[in-house]
């Protein structure tokens, strides 16, 4: 079987078979990698106790699919090129036998440090080679990869480390990030002060800048790159061992190490990555995430290279050195396929245009995006400004916990709409629920988004804590995934994402959980109780708005304000910094005690006229106190 969608037919009967035969189906696409030992079952599933198996008994290493694979017919295509921060340094192409140079070396650099089949191992870097190296490098030897985005703060990471005990950190001296430059040593030496469980801390160069050293714990990666072998064969896996933890934010302060297993993964986000964004032999593919989030792993590194693909790598900001860094990115490489985030695009859409007419942009085939809600205006202007008019606009929803991409038009295909992320790829069976928990059957309806089937790439658990996956996902509808996810269909069966229904926010693109930002806040000693809400924002989405509770009076608010900021900034990361903050003299709560957030949100959004009955709240008279402040304040 081809595994490309071509035409509406060929998605029409692949979605049916998929729907109906999904072993065979999803056998046939399996069969199309490499395996030391074939599967004994393809799928086995029970959504009740959230357990999934598939290819399960099969045994097979994702970077042999990745990389050696190819090197019979592709050992010296570009498998990455990475572009660096500073359009005056020169990018580096790295080919397939590259690759497999440098994810050999590691490998062995790793075995080195002690580091076997079945470890944790944090990768605490930018976006350089380096980076690309280690993910690849841990699969290769069967370790467990963490990848924490270089953006987190020393508490966070240490959170992270310390769940997965991970026995290894690997990180760089710095990080440039537009203008800045980020101490990520030094946030690393913070971090380990509270992580026992690190042995060694492998240290990449990319800023050159003066830094600590603990010569008993830190390595130099060039110096054990130097003494290491290039012979490596992979580790044979087994279709089930976990490939990587990757953390997201829920609704309680802990964050969630979503684990991914590896046939399965391995399986379906090659198939998504070809079908999603019609990828050809020969094409320049660039996806301007960070390798620290979900779409980094699954369509930067592991889509891309199990398909052979050229993909791109930017140490970045889109802004600089100037608005028009990524359309003289795509006219340099001559970008095939794109694939950013709303805000990236309403950033840019807010700037001057010449900075986008100055390219040609001809190159371009399919533009996407993904990570939050794509409004009508920003996607009219990336249709039109950056697509031309031409590119088909593939708006893909998905999740950390997903894997892969679920819901996706497919490029020529199947038909677009604006802010709908339209129908569902093969072997995905999405379904709404209404408030009473049962499923919309009409076509057109609105209601929570869960899916009925499993599919290969689903979380298996969260690191260390079944019972909490269990209940986040399977536990609010019996026998269904529950995305988080509010959304509507029409009359023709597409989707659209209306945003999160839970405690989570998605601002800049970035899943952010009320609790933790809470959890900070509340450390502060002049604080009594906070709540985080998010609002409507220009460029990000949306944007968090904190009403805090304090114990006493305020000398300084604007002073208390920059503190709590400072805080969040400390434990979570300046992504979940507040834009707006406002003191109340209490927060409006339920009989039984719970914050009513419903109500917070409408004065958040400025829609204070408009909050419902409120009588059965335990203190309706705070209400109009907080009204009041906000119409102060803001
Ligand atoms: C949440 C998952 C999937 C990779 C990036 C984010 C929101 C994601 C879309 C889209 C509307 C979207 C959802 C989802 N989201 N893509 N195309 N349209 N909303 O991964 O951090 O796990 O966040 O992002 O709310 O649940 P994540």
């Amino acid at each position: 079987m081809k595994t490309k969608i071509n035409t509406i037919q060929e998605y029409e009967a692949n979605f049916s078979k998929a729907k109906n035969q999904p072993e065979l189906f999803w056998q046939d696409i399996a069969s199309q990698f490499e395996w030391s030992k074939k599967w004994d079952s393809v799928c086995e599933f029970n959504m009740y106790e959230a357990e999934f198996s598939w290819f399960s008994g099969g045994k097979t290493n994702i970077t042999e699919n990745c990389i050696d694979r190819h090197l019979k017919d592709k050992a010296n295509q570009t498998a990455l090129i990475f572009e660096p921060n500073s359009p005056n340094e020169s990018a580096i192409h790295i080919t397939y036998k590259e690759l497999h140079h440098r994810v050999c070396k590691m490998a062995n650099v790793l075995l080195g440090l002690g580091i076997k089949k079945g470890d944790r191992v944090a990768i605490y870097l930018p976006m350089i080679p380096e980076l690309s190296v280690s993910v690849l490098a841990c699969a290769r030897i069967g370790a467990i990869h963490s990848v924490i985005f270089a953006g987190f703060s020393s508490s966070a990471l240490s959170a992270r480390i310390n769940d997965a005990s991970c026995k290894l950190v690997i990180t760089s001296d710095g990080g440039f990030r537009g203008n800045k430059t980020i101490d990520l040593k030094g946030i690393v030496d913070q971090a380990l002060k509270d992580c026992p469980c690190v042995n060694n801390v492998l240290v990449a160069e990319r800023t050159n800048t003066e830094i600590n050293i603990i010569p008993s714990r830190d390595v130099f990666l060039r110096d054990a790159l130097a003494k290491a072998s290039d012979l490596h064969l992979a580790q044979p896996m087994d279709s089930e061992d976990p490939l990587f933890i990757l953390y997201t934010s829920g609704s309680t302060g802990k964050p969630k190490g979503m684990v991914h297993t590896t046939g399965g993964y391995m399986v379906y986000t090659a198939y998504t990555f070809k079908n999603v964004f019609a990828y050809e032999p020969g094409d320049i593919y660039w996806c301007t995430a960070d390798i620290g989030w979900i779409t980094g792993h699954s369509y930067i590194l592991y889509g891309p290279l199990l398909n052979g693909a050229t993909s791109i790598m930017f140490e970045g900001i889109p802004t600089y050195p100037n608005p028009g860094r990524f359309w003289d990115i795509v006219d340099k490489f001559k970008v095939n396929q794109f694939y950013t985030a709303p805000t990236a695009i309403r950033a840019l859409a807010k700037e001057s245009l010449s900075h986008v007419t100055k390219y040609n942009l001809k190159s371009l085939k399919v533009i996407g995006s993904v990570g939050e809600p794509i409004n009508e205006e920003a996607w009219t202007w990336y249709h039109k400004n950056i697509g031309k008019g031409k590119c088909p606009i593939v708006d893909t929803w998905w999740q950390t916990e997903t894997g892969g991409i679920l819901i996706s038009p497919i490029p020529n295909v199947s038909p677009q709409i604006p802010t709908y992320a339209t129908t569902p790829l093969p072997g995905i069976q999405p379904v709404l629920m209404d408030d009473y928990g049962t499923e919309i059957k009409e076509l057109k309806g609105e209601g929570r988004l869960c899916i009925k089937y499993p599919w290969p790439s689903i979380a298996r658990t969260i690191w260390g804590n079944h019972e909490r996956y269990k209940e986040t996902y399977f536990s609010a509808y019996p026998g269904y995934y529950f995305t988080g996810d509010g959304a509507l269909r029409n009359t023709n069966g597409m989707y659209r994402i209306t945003g999160r229904v839970d405690d989570v926010i998605i601002v800049s693109g970035h899943n952010l959980g009320t609790a933790p930002i809470e959890d900070a806040i509340n450390e502060h000693s002049e604080i009594a109780e906070s709540a985080i809400v998010g609002f409507p924002h220009e460029i990000k989405g949306n944007a968090l708005y904190g009403f805090v509770t304090l114990k006493g009076n305020v000398e300084s608010p604007e002073k208390l304000k920059e503190a709590i900021n400072k805080l969040i900034s400390a434990k979570i990361g300046p992504i979940a910094k507040l834009d707006k903050i406002q003191f109340t003299n209490g927060l409006p709560k339920t009989r039984s005690g719970k914050i009513m957030r419903r109500i917070l949100r409408k004065i958040a959004e400025g829609n204070s006229d408009n909050l419902g009955d409120i009588s059965t709240l335990l203190n309706p008279e705070v209400v109009e106190h907080i009204k009041n402040g906000s119409k102060q304040s803001n």
